[in-house]
């Protein structure tokens, strides 16, 4: 069932954008997603994930620019005619019909009259097939979305479009559905793309993830690479916790930038600054929390020459059984984040003992100070104060 992988299927949005008014709602935007991959959109709420998908689907018609798939330029074909099949939170299955005329619906209303096989072949994919004679209403959530993707998925789409479809699905359903969604994209080989405000979500299934951000596509990578190498706060921020620390340039020499914060000094790999750099200019220094190593005040001289490190007041300690998460005030900067795995807990790490926090220069990167360093931040909780 597998499709070639040519890049005769590639999804190909070139400056496109849409207005509504006086409001731009996504602006000139190029984007290519290969044939066969897995694409996340994610971004927080009126970011525009919506209305670039319906763009894709022909649903919205965009105010400028292009839509290709493949050497096809399908800008001006209505939805209907574009080799796209969409599936939305609602999945709006017939509630009249079983589970098997759902999914064979698509190929009756092209006039297929021995369907059997095919919606079989579906059923099974989706792990329904013992459910083929029951009505949607007999079936759970996640597998009414199942049926939703069988139903997209006979249709023989080149691209299927998935908005928030696992939204209405409860945490645990949603975390085993994710799985299931990345099983069968795998397995039929169709591109995906999926959008969603859950960080997690997209990066447990996509291969590629795009962030968006009040219209704009921030920054796209794989989830490894967006997360290890953030290129603006929004996206440190938005994706996991970020520490970022306001430093100053002090020296740079061949590969190494050496900053200055709170008295201390930094090391800062070159290659992982997309900060410019200059003598005296200010760059955030970026540190993810689980980097970060903590060491008792009193045991100071035993932290390993070439490290980065900072001293430091606990503050905070929250016990999650897999880690512990510290909050520390430093003069280099307040609240500072630090997780640290369970192995062997140091009984003097408790509110108020004086520490030393520890890494490897190579974790640090470098961010444009003239940024807002609490851009994204709210979207460490992104099903907080989300309207419908
Ligand atoms: N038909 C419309 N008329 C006017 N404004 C619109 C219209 N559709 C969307 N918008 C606006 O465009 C922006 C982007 O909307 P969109 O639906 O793409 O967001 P989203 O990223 O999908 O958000 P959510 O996560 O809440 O679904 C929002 O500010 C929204 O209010
Ligand atoms: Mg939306």
């Amino acid at each position: 069932m597998r499709t070639t992988h040519d890049h005769g299927g590639d999804v190909r949005l070139t400056r496109i954008s849409k207005t509504y008014g006086g409001f731009t709602a996504v602006h000139p935007l190029d984007l290519t997603v290969p044939q066969g991959t897995f694409f996340a959109l994610l971004g927080a709420s009126g970011c525009g994930k919506t209305t670039t998908l319906r763009m894709i689907a022909g649903l919205e018609e965009p105010t400028q620019g292009t839509v290709h798939l493949g050497d096809q330029d399908v800008t001006h074909l209505p939805p209907y005619k574009r080799p796209v099949n969409t599936v939305f939170q609602s999945y709006a299955l017939f509630p009249h019909l079983d589970i098997f005329e759902n999914v064979a619906f698509g190929l009756r209303r092209r006039g297929i009259k021995n369907v059997r096989k095919q919606v079989e072949e579906m059923l099974d994919l989706v792990q329904l097939g013992e459910h083929a004679r029951k009505k949607p209403h007999q079936l759970s959530g996640g597998q009414q979305q199942r049926v939703a993707v069988a139903r997209a998925l006979i249709n023989h789409p080149k691209v299927l479009l998935l908005d928030e479809p696992l939204g209405a699905l409860d945490l645990k359903l949603r975390r085993q559905m994710q799985l299931e969604l990345k099983r069968i994209q795998t397995e039929v080989g169709i591109t995906f793309i999926h959008v969603t405000h859950d960080q997690e979500e997209a990066m447990t299934m996509a291969d590629t993830v795009a962030v968006m951000n009040a219209g704009r596509v921030e920054q796209l990578g794989s989830p490894t690479d967006l997360y290890e190498n953030p290129k603006s706060t929004f996206v440190a921020n938005f994706l996991g916790t970020s520490n970022l620390i306001e430093a100053e340039v002090d020296t740079r020499s061949g590969d190494e930038i050496v900053l200055k914060a709170g008295g201390c000094k930094l090391s800062l790999p070159r290659a992982r600054c997309s900060a410019p750099v200059t003598a005296g200019g200010k760059v955030l220094a970026g540190i993810r929390p689980e980097k970060i190593s903590l060491t008792h005040a009193d045991d100071a001289g035993r932290v390993p020459e070439g490290r980065n490190r900072l001293t430091g007041t606990i503050t905070a300690s929250s016990f999650i059984g897999v880690s512990t998460q510290y909050m520390i005030d430093s003069p280099a900067c307040p609240g500072l984040e630090v997780y640290v795995q369970n192995l062997d807990r140091d009984a003097r790490l408790v509110p108020g003992a004086e520490v030393v926090l520890h890494w490897d220069p190579a974790h640090t990167f470098g961010l444009d100070a003239a940024q807002d360093i609490d851009a994204g931040v709210e979207g460490v909780e992104p099903d907080e104060g989300v309207a419908a």
